[in-house]
């Protein structure tokens, strides 16, 4: 996809790097496009990314399977919260729904000081509904034991919210490292890039100065998430959504960025409730 040489690096030294230019950078999957030809005058970004558009639907059906009322008020704990792009949308105030704490947990540090930053410039709203607490915490998924902090999190979230970032763990490390996030009959949402996309492109930016960087990445069929889930006592609630780039798409729903995805299937998503897990 780039005719510079790729240079394969740490996923934490990556983020380190890319954050910087990781919320401008044009990806479709996660960044609104801006396509001058539908509003002109408009010099802002004029449709939601493909991850954007599913995640209130994904949200709206996970919630309605973890009741909270404010007796009751639910943790949510994001796996991989990046800059915050879904992090903020959890303090948002949300109709007959209570959440208590928000955990953002992230390698890197680079990209959870913007979530912070991001988290802290919330609009005010108009309802006297106290926003959720928010924490944010360095984690490495692949050394649970190294991060006490988080390993006091385990079995307190109601839901684990995870968006791309399957693709940088092993099957077997993501569901593990969830199922010990949640409490019993607690709901996972998961985005992550399709296999058809992964297949051509790795997660990584163009480094302007040098060369094309991409960290550790993994291209996995849903079948094969599905199958890892379940071992580990997740099952599909609903239907497993996936989203391609069709023709109609360049220009319409993402820009002409969007070109060299025409014909691929981009974009998988699903809730899981873990079922099983003693309380
Ligand atoms: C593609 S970004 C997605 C960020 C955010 N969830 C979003 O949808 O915008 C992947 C994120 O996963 C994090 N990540 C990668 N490997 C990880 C690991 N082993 N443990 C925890 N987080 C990890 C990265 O630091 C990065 O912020």
């Amino acid at each position: 996809m780039t005719s510079k040489p790729i240079h394969s690096i740490p996923t934490k030294d990556l983020y380190a790097r890319w954050a910087k230019v990781y919320d401008s950078d044009g990806n479709i999957l996660r960044e609104p496009s801006y396509i001058p030809q539908l509003f002109p005058s408009l010099l802002r970004p004029t449709t939601e990314s493909i991850d954007d558009h599913f995640l209130p639907s994904l949200l709206t059906q996970a919630f309605s399977l973890v009741p909270s009322s404010s007796s009751s008020p639910i943790t949510i704990t994001e796996l991989g919260a990046g800059t915050g792009r879904n992090t903020v949308k959890l303090l948002q105030p949300r109709e007959g729904f209570k959440i208590e704490n928000v955990n953002a947990l992230d390698l890197s540090p680079e990209m959870l000081a913007l979530a912070k930053s991001r988290c802290s410039f919330l609009p005010s709203t108009s309802t006297s509904a106290p926003s959720p607490k928010v924490d944010f915490y360095e984690f490495d998924a692949f050394q649970p034991s190294s991060f006490p902090d988080v390993q006091a999190l385990e079995g307190k979230a109601g839901l684990v919210l995870s968006t791309l970032v399957l693709e940088h763990l092993r099957l077997k490390i993501f569901f593990e490292t969830a199922k010990r996030l949640l409490k019993a009959n607690g709901v996972l949402v998961m985005t992550n890039m399709h296999a058809d996309m992964g297949r051509l492109s790795r997660a990584g930016f163009i480094d302007t100065d040098t060369v094309g960087e991409c960290g550790d990445s993994f291209v996995y069929e849903i079948k094969k998430v599905v199958e890892a889930g379940r071992e580990e006592g997740f099952e599909v609630i609903g239907k497993m959504l996936q989203r391609g780039i069709g023709e109609g798409d360049v220009g319409v729903t993402v820009g002409e960025r969007g070109v060299k995805w025409v014909g691929v299937s981009v974009w998988f998503g699903c809730v899981m409730r873990l079922e099983g897990k003693e309380e």
